[in-house]
């Protein structure tokens, strides 16, 4: 009843026997089987792996030349016609399998020779994800360098930092884009990295007991430009590890700029961040409305994807070794979550390249709710108090003072506290010109310039170093691109010796 793969080359039949797609035709569960209609997706990845694979075989004499040839003619012919002009099929491999013996006779049925659908169909989503995984971390790149430009720009805008939704301590506009950077930076290298587990050759595992023709596995790999092979031919049929990989790290990426959308949702709210029109949206109703409806819509892409991630790794629990069938509805996850995650990703970064920062409005806020508390206690802890008495003044007088307390009414009220808990004046121990820079939004940002702080100066090294690490990504996604490239014309080549 099922189909095990595994090589037919010793299958000497006509076409009407070798045609696999005329043995279970018409079922009721037909259409539930197939995945041919998904498969669209990684219908030149399959010609790229049956031409792959092809060579090879004719390279180990396990088919001739002359078969060799025929073959490849049937896949370019396939090719020209399109994915639209598959037969009726399982799935991409059978159609295409199917399409080639209808062009070119039985000899097509030598093409799956020493391999099964279960070592193809991995090889195909290798082959795809892998470019999918590029376009991702492309996407990282682009929003990485909005960040980045953006955050120089505005290394000296200073505006409100929060915790809990509460004023906190003044910062910059530079120091909060920069530190989604920061972020995103390790989402790249993460989508790196899930490359290169991606990029290995599952191609000649066959069904899962490798296979008894003389098959260069390394030879098929190179072909296709991966890197290695998957080693135990059962790991190679069965693993989708790399597919759970790369959407985790999808996820993670998502969950970041879901949250990087929320800051720039409330930012637009408070009139600090104003959205170009290009990712605003306005009200059938109301006039006046612009709101930020792209990165509403980007923030809900995280549910999308981390959706995806418990969809595979629901769908790959508990699955037995080698092939099931169960992994055929895996796949679609990843596919939809690789997209809709490098989609968000680059609208996020254009919100950002092309969104303003009102400096006037940020700065009016910068000292909200007293947020330069933090800057007192240190001077005074500086001056020598214990760090936990300076906080109890501090505290003291803050509470003492309303939310909008100018600066000269937070100074006599600390130093009504210092009176209290000290039993002295406040500028025993700060000078009231220190005192003034401490309170003064601009002056506390200035003063915190430790290795990642909001000081422009600090703002700006990390900036430096964040945009070598950038430098670095780009010019190992570029690397990635190039040898894909060239074994994309390496293949070309070695088919064309069979032309
Ligand atoms: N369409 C299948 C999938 O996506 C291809 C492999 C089918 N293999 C099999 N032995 N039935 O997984």
């Amino acid at each position: 009843m099922t189909d095990d793969g595994g090589a037919d080359g010793g299958d000497a039949g006509d076409a009407e026997t070798v045609v696999r797609r005329d043995r279970f035709a018409g079922g009721p569960a037909r259409g539930f089987m197939s995945s041919l209609a998904a498969d669209e997706r990684i219908f030149a990845a399959d010609l790229a792996v049956d031409r792959a694979h092809t060579v090879m075989l004719a390279e180990q004499g396990i088919v001739g030349d002359d078969e060799a040839a025929e073959i490849l003619s049937g896949l370019d012919a396939v090719e020209e016609a399109g994915h639209g002009a598959l037969p009726d099929g399982e799935d991409v491999h059978e159609a295409i399998e199917s399409a080639v013996v209808d062009r070119v006779g039985s000899v097509g049925g030598k093409m799956h020779t020493a391999r099964s659908r279960n070592d193809e169909v991995a090889a195909c989503i290798r082959y795809r994800y892998r470019a999918d995984l590029l376009d991702a971390a492309e996407a990282t790149l682009a929003l990485r360098e909005a960040l980045l430009e953006t955050a120089a720009e505005h290394a000296d805008t200073v505006m409100p930092g929060f915790t809990h939704r509460q004023y906190a301590q003044p910062t910059t506009v530079g120091h909060f884009l920069s530190s989604y950077a920061g972020a995103i930076e390790r989402d790249t290298a993460r989508l790196l990295a899930a490359f290169d587990r991606t990029n290995v050759s599952p191609l000649g595992g066959a069904a899962f007991a490798g296979t008894t023709f003389d098959i260069d596995r390394e030879r098929t790999a190179e072909l296709l430009g991966f890197d290695g092979v998957v080693e135990n031919a059962t790991d190679a049929a069965s693993a989708r590890d790399f597919l759970v990989e790369g959407t985790a790290a999808l996820a993670n990426l998502t969950a970041t700029l879901s949250g990087l959308s929320t800051d720039l949702i409330e930012h637009a709210k408070d009139g600090y961040f104003d959205p170009s029109d290009d990712y605003a949206s306005t009200s059938s109703i109301m006039p006046q409305k612009v709101n930020p409806d792209t990165l509403e819509l980007a923030r809900a892409v995280a549910g999308d994807v981390s959706g995806g991630l418990t969809g595979l790794l629901t769908t790959l629990k508990g699955l037995p070794r080698a092939y099931n069938r169960d992994l055929q509805r895996a796949t679609p996850h990843a596919w939809d979550a690789v997209d809709v995650a490098a989609e968000a990703t680059e609208v996020v970064a254009g919100a950002v390249a092309t969104g303003d920062w009102d400096a006037d409005a940020c700065a009016a806020d910068a000292g909200a709710g007293f947020s330069t508390a933090t800057g007192v206690a240190d001077a005074l802890a500086a001056a020598g108090v214990p760090f936990r008495t300076a906080h109890e003044l501090v505290a003291e007088a803050a509470a003492a003072s309303p939310a909008d307390a100018d600066p000269e009414t937070l100074a006599a009220n600390l130093d009504a506290a210092a009176g209290d808990v000290l039993g002295e004046s406040l500028h025993g121990y700060v000078s009231r010109e220190d005192l003034a820079t401490a309170l003064d939004p601009a002056g506390s940002v200035a003063s915190r310039g430790s290795r990642g702080g909001p000081a422009p100066d600090a703002v700006a090294d990390s900036l430096a170093r964040m945009s070598g690490t950038y430098d670095d990504h780009e010019t190992a996604v570029e690397a990635r691109r190039d040898a894909l490239a060239a074994a994309e014309t390496d293949l070309t080549d070695a088919v064309e010796r069979y032309a």
